[in-house]
């Protein structure tokens, strides 16, 4: 069973992708971002199309092109994803969390350009930001699948298997973004999709082919749970 032979399994599926990632103001020009390419939420999106679903596609800024039939939302902070997320999550039944969101924001912003004037070494005070992916496996209604993603660079498989717990997600799929190459700012992408049965080790792969995977393991979730 190929990816490409699955047909329309997604049907009657509503699926909400979160990817690019955010950015918090520093300034009126300047901004906290991160590496995210968008690539992963897009192919996501793509796949979930293909397959059938609906697809709300929430997308923090990734200069890729809004993919064909799905519904698209840009946002740019957290908090404007945050909005949009919510706006959207009763009618969803899938949320794939692949956005790279900004765990802190400029505890205040300039309201002007801050110069270089003077400048020998400045601090910026930051403060935490919400966390999505909480809020929705808070708010979800039954039957709703909520996989999360996690970037790291140390003890991939322990964080993402910490995670999958604190979070209260149904899975977790793992990247190790320490390499070159694959992850971040990459066409190709490796891993593993975890839940609380076990682990399923993705291959280095391209982001279509491992967006497929992904989807066949959502699906496997839904056996035997009440849709
Ligand atoms: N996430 C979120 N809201 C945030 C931060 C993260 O919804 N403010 C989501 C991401 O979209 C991802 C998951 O949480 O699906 C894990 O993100 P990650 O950055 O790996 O985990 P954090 O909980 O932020 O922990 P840390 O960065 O400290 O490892
Ligand atoms: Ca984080």
């Amino acid at each position: 069973e190929g990816a490409v032979e699955q047909g329309r399994d997604f049907t009657g599926e509503t699926v909400l992708v979160t990817a690019g990632g955010t950015r918090e103001a520093i300034d009126p020009v300047r901004f906290i971002g991160n590496r995210s390419s968008g690539r992963m939420g897009y192919a996501v999106a793509v796949a979930a199309r293909r397959r059938g679903a609906k697809v709300v596609l929430i997308s923090a800024p990734t200069g890729l092109p809004c993919p064909a039939g799905v519904e698209m939302e840009h946002v740019v902070t957290v908090e404007d994803m945050r909005a949009a997320v919510m706006a959207r999550l009763n009618e969803t039944t899938v949320v794939v969390m692949a956005a790279a969101v900004s765990d802190y924001r400029a505890k205040s912003v300039a309201d002007q350009k801050m110069k270089r004037e003077g400048a020998q070494a400045v601090s910026l005070e930051l403060a935490g930001t919400v966390d999505i992916l909480r809020e929705v496996v808070g708010r979800r209604r039954d039957g709703t699948l909520v996989v999360g993603f996690a970037a790291e660079t140390e003890n991939a498989v322990a964080n993402g298997r910490a995670k999958l717990e604190r979070k209260g997600v149904d899975a977790v799929v793992v990247n190790d973004v320490s390499k070159d190459g694959i992850g971040f700012d990459s066409e190709q992408n490796a891993g593993s999709f975890l839940t609380k049965d076990g682990a399923v080790e993705f291959p280095v792969m391209s982001k279509t082919e491992m967006a497929e995977r992904i989807l066949d393991e959502v699906l496997k979730l839904r056996v035997g749970a009440a849709h």
